[in-house]
């Protein structure tokens, strides 16, 4: 149940303040992958947004992006009989790429995806830890969209609230298990 869910993240979703630098309060997921059924009952969440109404998987790829997203996005694509797309940080995948750049706080950063990864008309779901800045999400869409996908919808694990995220995804299906 959502009920379970929240419960479960409430209980093993970690604080740790000035995590990585003085006044950020990092959201820790580890206790949550170590417990077999909570990390399930996240996954089967996740999942949901790729099910029709009869529970079965209507997309053909779901992507995670680097590092965390990759550890939900995987089990999500399993679940729902799709295949696993990384999308990567610049420099780390072996093949032809499409890459975007987005501006960060301070600087900017590159994500890239393989050409050949995503099929023109493919539907895709895009499965990440945290959505805060949405530039993340912006940026995937974009490289799914470079090689002719249809992104379908974003799911996430927690939302930071009190930033635009939900602003910078804006048409796309958003599903937030936890907003903080
Ligand atoms: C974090 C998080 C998301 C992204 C969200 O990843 O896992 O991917 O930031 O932020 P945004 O909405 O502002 O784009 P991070 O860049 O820390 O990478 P990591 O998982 O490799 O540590």
């Amino acid at each position: 149940s959502a009920e379970g869910v929240r419960a479960a993240l409430e209980r093993l979703v970690r604080d740790v303040p000035d995590f990585p630098e003085p006044g950020i309060v990092f959201k820790d997921i580890t206790p949550l992958l170590a417990d077999h059924k909570a990390f399930s009952q996240v996954v089967e969440a996740l999942a949901e947004m790729g099910r029709d109404e009869s529970g079965a998987g209507v997309v053909d790829k779901v992507v995670g992006m680097e590092a965390r997203g990759f550890i939900l996005a995987a089990p999500v694509a399993l679940a729902l009989g799709a295949g696993f797309v990384p999308v990567r940080k610049a420099g780390k995948l072996p093949g032809e790429t499409h890459a975007v750049s987005y501006a960060l706080e301070y600087g900017e950063a590159t994500l890239e995806l393989h050409r050949d990864a995503v099929a023109p008309g493919e539907r895709v779901l895009l499965v990440d830890d945290v959505l805060a800045t949405g530039g993340t999400v912006a940026a995937t869409r974009q490289l799914v969209e470079a090689c002719g996908g249809v992104v379908v919808g974003v799911a996430v694990l927690m939302e930071l609230g009190f930033l635009p995220g939900r602003e910078t995804v804006g048409d796309l299906p958003l599903h937030a298990l936890m907003t903080i």
